[in-house]
């Protein structure tokens, strides 16, 4: 395995989430005008109702910060249930302090989205590029939208769901009938320009996609495996993730709780 990963390994979910939690609170304590990189899905709804509720007791201010979405579904506009506009106005932006016109995520419904890929790539850069990443990790082992055998010096681009994928996130949808077969999302390459990213993964089914990015060489049917390539990389799991870790990577890793 790299020994550039940092690994922290809590209990349960919710000591994890309060781990990442903290960590983002206190990067936005430090520099207030941080440019953050959001994720949605299960796995951060427990990280964004800590920093809701420090930022509600007034401890914490997203006023001055920038936030970039990683991905959107191709077809939903903001208003839809489903949409990651949504989920995020939902689960963080509508109880915190943030200006609406400092929280970006692309836009899966604009015409040619081709080009608002592009402009979702020069806005990032035009706001200093993102400082610190939230990811989590699919149970094959993609990291935003991107894939396994996705480029890993990709772009911001439109791309097609697996079917893993779109299965997983039927639990989302009335139906797996409704789950977008697309979406935009920004590529690995996006991803590892960020200054710093943390990777959180909690339960039994993403051990396996975990111990697949950990141990090992980058390899591109796991396209988290290529943030060992650099630097500045946490991994926050709970037990049940990182089940499937050797016993060396273990001893490596950080028990937070
Ligand atoms: C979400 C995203 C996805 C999810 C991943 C895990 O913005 O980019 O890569 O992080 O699919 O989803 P959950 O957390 O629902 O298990």
């Amino acid at each position: 395995m790299s020994h550039q990963v940092e690994i922290r390994i809590a209990s349960n979910a919710v000591n994890a989430s309060k781990n990442v939690a903290s960590d983002f609170a206190t990067a936005l304590q430090a520099n207030p005008k941080i440019v953050l990189g959001l994720a949605t899905g299960g796995t951060p709804v427990g990280v964004y109702q800590h920093l809701v509720a420090l930022c509600q007791a007034q401890k914490l201010s997203f006023r001055q910060c920038t936030t970039y979405n990683l991905d959107e579904y191709v077809g939903l506009g903001p208003d839809h249930h489903q949409s990651y506009r949504h989920f995020m106005q939902v689960n963080l932006f509508d109880h915190i302090d943030i200006p609406t016109n400092q929280t970006f995520v692309p836009d899966g419904v604009v015409n040619p989205i081709e080009d608002s890929c592009a402009d979702y790539e020069s806005s990032i850069k035009a706001s200093g590029g993102i400082d610190l990443q939230l990811l989590g990790i699919g149970e094959n082992g993609h990291i935003a939208f991107n894939e396994p055998g996705s480029d890993p010096k990709g772009r911001t681009s439109v791309v097609g769901l697996t079917d893993s994928t779109i299965a997983a996130n039927a639990r989302f949808f009335d139906s797996i009938d409704d789950v977008p077969r697309e979406a935009v999302t920004m590529g690995i390459g996006t991803i590892l320009e960020s200054r710093r990213v943390v990777l959180m993964a909690t339960g039994g089914n993403k051990a396996e996609a975990v111990a697949r990015a950990l141990e090992g060489l980058p390899d591109i049917d796991s396209p988290a495996s290529f943030l060992t390539t650099r630097e500045n990389v946490i991994f926050v799991l709970d037990k049940d993730a990182a089940a499937k870790l050797s016993d060396a990577t273990i001893q490596s890793a950080k028990e937070i709780d």
